[in-house]
C-alpha cells in the first residue's frame, strides 16, 4: 500500500539537504534566548532535584502541555493543501462577486479535505462522508465555501444536526463506535436521510483518494448581480483525476495498514508536482422556478436535478503547494459558512441557516476571539470597529474605534450596500417539522437511473453489512424504509440480512 520511500517520507532529509553542514542555527527559548545545553535540566549534582528557577525546562514544559486545542467537534481528520481558483468562464450575468469578475482572474485558496466523524486520529479510509472546504481570499474579504463530497446531507433541518451527528460518533456509555443501533434508529425515525445514506452505502462512501472525488457546497446559495437581480445556486466542484473509490475489504485492510492513507496520497502528489484540479461549476435556479418546483429547493437532502438545472461552468481550482505547518495552516484553518462576498447571499435553506450561525461559534471556542488574525484565516485587509480581545495581533493604529465618527473612519461601502438584495419574508413564527416532504423519489431515481446493476450489488451488501449488527426491530425498520423506495431494493436487504453467510463487521 505504502511505497517503502515516498516524498512525504523523505521529508527530514529534503530539510537536511537543503541545509549545508555546519549551517545549524542556535537552539533558542520560545522567547528567543539562545541555549547553551539543550538536553539536560538544571539539577543540584547529578543526583540532585531540579531548580524551580530553570526557566529552560519550564519553557519547554509548559508549552508542551498546551500543545493541544480542542479538535473540531466534527471533520476532525483531515488534510490540507493551497492553490489558486481561475475563472474560465464569465458569469458575471449571475453575481457581481468580485472573485467570478473576468475570464483569466486567479485567486489564493486554501483547501481542507476532511472525514466527518472519527478524531483526529482516526483511519482515512472509513464509510462516511467526506468534507471539501474551500477558503477563497478574494479582493473583497474572505469567502468560505464549506462542502462535502455529496450533494446531499442526512438532514434538513440544522436542529437536527447535534443529534444525527451524535449517532455517528461514539455511544456515550460504552465509548465505542460505530453504535449500530444509535445510526440505524435515528436514520430510520428521520427518513429525509435515506438518499444521503444511500450515497455513503453506494461505492461512493469510501473515496480512494481525496484527489478523486467530486466536490458540492449542498447548500443553496443567491447569488446578486450588479443590476441587483437575485437568483439562487448551487456549487459544484468535479474532480479532473477522475472518481475512484475503495471496497469495503481495501478499505479495511489500508486502515490497518496506513491511518493516513488519503492525507499521505495527497501531500505526494503535490510535493511530486503532480497538481490535483477540479472544474468549478454552479447551478442557477430563478425565484420564479424556485416558486413552481416539484420538491423544495432549499431542501439539503434533494438535488436540483440537472435535466432542469444543467452545470454551468465557472472556472477551475487547483492545489499546488502543501502546508508549510499543518498545525499552523491546517488544524488552525476555520472555515465559516458565513463568510459570503458581496455578490453571494444566503437562501432560506433550514441547514445553511443553522450553519451560518454555528461554524463562527465553534472557531470562537476551538481558536480564540482573534482567530481570524491568524496568517491562515487573515483576509488581506481589514477596517473593522472591533479590536482588542486574546491574541490580538492586527493594528489599526489611530483609526476610530467607534461609528459613526466625524474623523475619516472608515465608512459604508456603495457597492456592498447596492448588491444587498432584498428578501421579502412573510408568514408565522412556528416550528414546522419539515421531515416528510417526499423522500422516496430522489432515492428511487439514484436506485433504478443512476447506478449500473453491479452497483446496486454492493449497495445492497454495504447496507447489509452495517444493518445486521443492529437491533431486529432496527432492521425491520430499515427494510421498510428501504422498501419505499423501491420493492426490490428491500426485498434483496431483506434476503441478504437473513443469510446466513459467515459475516464480520466492515467500518
Ligand atoms: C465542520 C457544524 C452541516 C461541511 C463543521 C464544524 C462544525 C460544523 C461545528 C467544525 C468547524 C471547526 O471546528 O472549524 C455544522 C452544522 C451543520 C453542518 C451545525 C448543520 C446545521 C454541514 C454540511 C456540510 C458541512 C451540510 C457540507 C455540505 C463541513 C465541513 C467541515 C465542517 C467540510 C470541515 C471544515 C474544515 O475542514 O475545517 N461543521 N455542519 N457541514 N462542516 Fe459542518
Amino acid at each position: 500500500v505504502t511505497p517503502a520511500r515516498d516524498t512525504a517520507a523523505d521529508q527530514l532529509l529534503e530539510y537536511s539537504k537543503e541545509h549545508p553542514e555546519g549551517d545549524e542555527e542556535s537552539v533558542t527559548t520560545t522567547f528567543g534566548i539562545p541555549i547553551g545545553e539543550k538536553d539536560a535540566s538544571l539539577t543540584v549534582g547529578y543526583h540532585g532535584p531540579i531548580l524551580l528557577q530553570d526557566w529552560q525546562l519550564i519553557d519547554e514544559l509548559s508549552h508542551f502541555s498546551r500543545e493541544r486545542i480542542p479538535e473540531r467537534v466534527v471533520h476532525a481528520k483531515g488534510a490540507g493543501a493551497f492553490g489558486y481558483f481561475e475563472v474560465t468562464h464569465d458569469i458575471t450575468q449571475y453575481t457581481a462577486a468580485t472573485v467570478f469578475s473576468h475570464i483569466g482572474k486567479k485567486t489564493p485558496i486554501a483547501v481542507r479535505f476532511s472525514q466527518v466523524a472519527g478524531e483526529l486520529g482516526y483511519p482515512d479510509t472509513v464509510r462516511d462522508l467526506r468534507g471539501f472546504a474551500i477558503k477563497f481570499y478574494t479582493e473583497d474579504g474572505i469567502w468560505d465555501l464549506v462542502g462535502n463530497n455529496q450533494p446531499v446531507f442526512f438532514v434538513k433541518d440544522c436542529i437536527l444536526f447535534p443529534s444525527f451527528i451524535h449517532t455517528v460518533k461514539r455511544n456515550p456509555k460504552t465509548h465505542l463506535r460505530p453504535d449500530y443501533d444509535m445510526f440505524w434508529d435515528f436514520i430510520t425515525l428521520r427518513q429525509e436521510s435515506t438518499h444521503t445514506a444511500m450515497i455513503m452505502f453506494s461505492d461512493r462512501g469510501i473515496p480512494a483518494s481525496y484527489r478523486r472525488m467530486h466536490g458540492y457546497g449542498a447548500n443553496t446559495f443567491a447569488f446578486v448581480n450588479a443590476e441587483g437581480k437575485f437568483n439562487y445556486c448551487k456549487f459544484h466542484y468535479l474532480t479532473n483525476q477522475g472518481i475512484q473509490n475503495l471496497t469495503s475489504e481495501q478499505a479495511q485492510k489500508i486502515a490497518g495498514i496506513d491511518p493516513d492513507f488519503h492525507t499521505r496520497d495527497l501531500y505526494n502528489a503535490i510535493a511530486s508536482g503532480d497538481y490535483p484540479s477540479w472544474n468549478f461549476y454552479i447551478q442557477i435556479m430563478t425565484p420564479e422556478q424556485a416558486a413552481k418546483s416539484p420538491y423544495d429547493p432549499f431542501d439539503d437532502t434533494k438535488v436540483w436535478l440537472h435535466a432542469d438545472y444543467p452545470l454551468i461552468p465557472v472556472g477551475k481550482l487547483v492545489l499546488n503547494r502543501n502546508p508549510k505547518s499543518y498545525f499552523a495552516e491546517v488544524e488552525q484553518i476555520g472555515f465559516n459558512v458565513a463568510h459570503l462576498i458581496p455578490g453571494i447571499e444566503p437562501s432560506p435553506d433550514r441547514m445553511l441557516q443553522g450553519r451560518l450561525f454555528n461554524y463562527g461559534d465553534t472557531h470562537r471556542y476551538r481558536l480564540g476571539t482573534n482567530n481570524l488574525q491568524l496568517p491562515v484565516n487573515s483576509p488581506f485587509k481589514v477596517a473593522s470597529y472591533s479590536r482588542d480581545g486574546e491574541n490580538t495581533i492586527h493594528s489599526q493604529g489611530g483609526t476610530p474605534n467607534y461609528h459613526p465618527n466625524s474623523f475619516k473612519g472608515p465608512d459604508n461601502d456603495k457597492r456592498a450596500s447596492a448588491l444587498a438584495p432584498i428578501l421579502p419574508i412573510s408568514g408565522d413564527a412556528k416550528r414546522i417539522d419539515s421531515g416528510n416532504d417526499d423522500n422516496y423519489t430522489q432515492p428511487r431515481l439514484l436506485y433504478q437511473r443512476v447506478l449500473k446493476p453491479e452497483e446496486r450489488g454492493t449497495l445492497i451488501q454495504n447496507i447489509v453489512s452495517w444493518l445486521r449488527p443492529a437491533n431486529a426491530v432496527l432492521q425491520d425498520r430499515a427494510v421498510a424504509m428501504f422498501s419505499k423506495v423501491d420493492l426490490d431494493l428491500g426485498a434483496r436487504i431483506r434476503e441478504q440480512l437473513h443469510s446466513l453467510t459467515p459475516h464480520h463487521v466492515v467500518l
